[in-house]
């Protein structure tokens, strides 16, 4: 988009809170006057050419997608719209939205066919913490619309991208441009978003049967990952996927599939499996603890490192259980300093002064911080010894050599279990003779230890 001058119309205020990490495009823009933001529609609508809809898409009760913000921001700009213009759907929208738009379009302006404005649906992948870089190197940019020229208009704009012509661009991973229908664009959104979820349900779910069979998942994780067909991302077995997207996109698919006289089963139980991943960390705390009067501390809060989002963030939902058990919650982040509606949360800007007293720490978001903390140290400031490991980050030797105890989730036997070697070079001949001193070492871990 280099040379284009972009204004941002957000009906809120004039001056947004911008990322804190300015970043290419950001930072550069503003000093240089591309960027500009307003609340007035008719400066931004009246000098522009394509405008983007990035306005939020919230759901119902019901799981529906409210469409309202879409519709005002229509509404708003009616007066300034031109047969010109290219709205171009940023916002993740059921299916038929576009089309719902094009005729909500036409009324409010009352331009006939063929004189409002075209619309291009062009859904958004990128990912909350990298958003910057998902924006500028994504795997692919989709544009479904049904008039050509306003497609053609929007490849225009992403051209750089699409080249990677820009500085700090990779030119040998140029994007793929997907021209196709409206339908395509907002289905493909929901089903990307719904098949992660999936993937994360799914790993989960071994997780738990491997916790019974004594089969470690994060080792069956990498066997299945080297699979091409299958891929290693998304296979890390944890408390389960949070966020303001998967759960809503996932509810709005299961509504419309519903609405439209279908039950999609697999994508009800790939939501109920993330649910009751959670409760699944609160009956690993009481096979070892009694929650009443119990002191836990969570290490990480929002839902993934990387934000300070705590939408739909499994420490939430933990706190609130255990608070609900009688528990004493306190937590470290390192970004976040509150949750509100919970100021029973006692949370510390130092990670240690979190712990002192605890009887059990709970990883829950895997922050880089947060893998590096000195467990000794940890466990010296803590009543109890037991440390789960929800997102399976820590080694459990090193766990065990610091004293405390170690539960992961699908790392049931971790006493009995064999190494994995993934590297060919190593022959199993070899692998059988460094047995007897795996054996040794795996001793040191401490068994489960149920009360
Ligand atoms: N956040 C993500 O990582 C992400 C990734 C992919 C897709 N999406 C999708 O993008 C959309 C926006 O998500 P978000 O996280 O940026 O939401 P958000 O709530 O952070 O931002 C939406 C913005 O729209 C503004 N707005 C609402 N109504 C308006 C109106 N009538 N006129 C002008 N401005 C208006 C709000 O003030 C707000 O600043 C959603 O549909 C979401 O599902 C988000």
């Amino acid at each position: 988009m280099r040379g284009r001058k972009r204004l941002c119309r957000d009906r809120r205020r004039r001056e947004p809170r911008l990322p804190r990490a300015k970043g290419p495009g950001i930072g550069h823009g503003l000093e240089r006057g591309h960027l500009a933001f307003t609340d007035d529609p008719e400066e931004a609508l009246s000098n522009s050419h394509i405008l983007f809809l990035c306005v939020g898409s919230p759901s119902l009760p019901d799981g529906s997608v409210d469409l309202q913000p879409l519709e005002s921001a229509a509404r708003a700009g009616a007066p300034w719209l031109r047969a010109d213009h290219v709205l171009v759907i940023k916002t993740t929208v059921p299916v038929r939205t576009n089309a719902w738009l094009r005729q909500l379009v036409g009324q409010v302006t009352g331009l006939g066919p063929g004189q409002a404005p075209r619309v291009v649906s062009n859904p958004e992948f990128l990912r909350q913490g990298t958003a910057i870089r998902d924006f500028l190197h994504p795997d692919r940019i989709v544009l479904g619309g049904e008039d050509d020229r306003a497609v053609d208009a929007v490849v225009r704009i992403y051209r750089p991208i699409l080249e990677q012509r820009f500085p700090g661009g990779d030119e040998s991973r140029p994007p793929t441009l997907v021209r196709t229908t409206p339908e395509v664009a907002e289905a493909a959104k929901y089903a990307a978003n719904a098949f992660l979820a999936a993937k994360v349900s799914f790993i989960n779910e071994m997780a738990n049967i491997c916790d019974r069979v004594g089969a470690d998942v994060a080792e069956v994780a990498k066997v299945m990952g080297l699979d091409h067909r299958i891929g290693a991302d998304f296979l890390q077995a944890g408390l389960g996927w949070g966020g303001s997207c998967f759960a809503k996109d996932l509810d709005a698919l299961i509504v419309a599939a519903r609405q439209l006289g279908y039950e999609p089963q697999l994508l009800e139980a790939v939501r109920d499996v993330n649910e009751r991943q959670r409760q699944v960390v609160i009956a690993k705390l009481q096979q070892h603890i009694d929650l009443l009067r119990a002191q836990v501390t969570l290490l990480g809060l929002s839902f993934k490192p990387g934000t300070d989002d705590l939408r739909g963030a499994p420490a939430v939902e933990l706190a609130r259980s255990l608070r609900i058990r009688g528990a004493r919650v306190t937590a470290f982040d390192p970004v976040v300093r509150g949750i509100q509606g919970m100021p029973y949360v006692g949370i510390t800007e130092d990670p240690y002064e979190a712990a002192d007293g605890a009887d059990a720490l709970v990883l829950v978001t895997d922050w880089p911080a947060l893998r590096t903390l000195d467990l000794t140290q940890l466990r010296s400031r803590m009543r109890g010894d037991l440390l789960v490991d929800g997102r399976n980050v820590f080694h459990p030797d090193e766990v065990a050599r610091a004293g405390l105890v170690y539960e992961g989730l699908g790392r049931g036997a971790l006493g009995k279990r064999r190494r994995l070697t993934l590297d060919w070079r190593a022959p199993w001949p070899a692998e059988e003779r460094s047995r007897e001193a795996a054996d040794d070492e795996q001793e040191a871990v401490p068994g489960r230890r149920v009360s």
